[in-house]
């Protein structure tokens, strides 16, 4: 019944706090794998959340891309912008993805969906390091530098290392390396093992991982049975105030494995 099944959540939700060692966990009932009406429903919860949580006034919030990004920028809504300013920004520069999928484009829908604005990072993927540098100085590049520096809040997704790394069309020698260090989660372009370490790190400008720690808004947003390790292993060292958004699928088998 219905009210059994809320309390199963529920409490599914006390145990992966206690488990991945983080303050707040809330899963959406499916399986975003098998259904994928789930990924909208966190993309609801997502919004909401933000809307009960995110302060009064100025907010930078720093985006990632990926599927589920992208997904869960279509169900943002203006409500959101209520009292607020909200500006968009990828959290990183380019770390090789279809166009759609970009930490730019997620950044863009963000703000169209919420009335809030956004600023681009225009920094392409293979370049010279001299034009690299030299596009690095340009103003409008420092700009949104200086806002990813300045963000309250970060929404990112967790990925499976291997298939992270093929999608991005890391090359042969960088794949092999990853696995036989045993990298199983992905997540803002850094690779981690099952304990939770950066084995290899794309290095790209803009956020990086130990800047999450002065951030008080963190969300990490990945769902379905298939991200269960990745996403059990990005938590290990996760700051703790990162918010899990998740749904049963994921829950139950991270739960599994107890
Ligand atoms: C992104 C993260 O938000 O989501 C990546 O920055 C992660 O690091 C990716 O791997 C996961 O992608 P997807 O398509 O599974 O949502």
């Amino acid at each position: 019944n219905f009210m059994g099944q809320i309390l199963d959540v529920h409490q599914q939700e006390q145990q992966l706090i206690e488990l991945l060692g983080i303050d707040h966990v809330l899963i959406v009932a499916g399986d975003s794998d098998d259904q994928p009406r789930v990924l909208k429903d966190i993309g609801r919860l997502v919004n909401e959340t933000l809307r009960l949580l995110l302060p009064d006034g100025e907010n930078i919030i720093a985006v990632m891309g990926g599927t589920t990004m992208a997904q869960v920028a279509k169900k943002l809504t203006p409500k959101l912008s209520v009292g607020r300013q909200l500006t968009f920004v990828p959290a990183r520069g380019g770390i090789g993805e279809a166009v759609d999928i970009q930490a730019n484009t997620v950044s863009a829908t963000m703000a169209k969906h919420t009335g809030g604005s956004h600023r681009m990072l225009y920094v392409p993927e293979h370049v010279s390091k001299e034009t690299y540098k030299t596009l690095l100085q340009e103003p409008s590049v420092q700009e949104v530098l200086q806002l990813i520096g300045k963000c309250n809040t970060v929404l990112h997704s967790i990925g499976e290392a291997t298939l992270m790394a093929q999608r991005r069309g890391m090359s042969a020698e960088v794949i092999d390396m990853i696995k036989s260090e045993q990298a199983v989660a992905e997540a803002f372009g850094y690779f981690f093992n099952e304990a939770g370490e950066v084995v290899y790190k794309i290095p790209r400008i803009g956020l990086q991982i130990r800047d999450l720690d002065h951030i008080p808004y963190v969300f990490a947003i990945a769902g379905g049975h298939s991200k269960a390790t990745a996403i059990q292993a990005y938590m290990k060292n996760a700051p703790s105030q990162t918010w899990l958004i998740t749904d049963e699928g994921a829950a139950k088998q991270i739960l599994k494995g107890v």
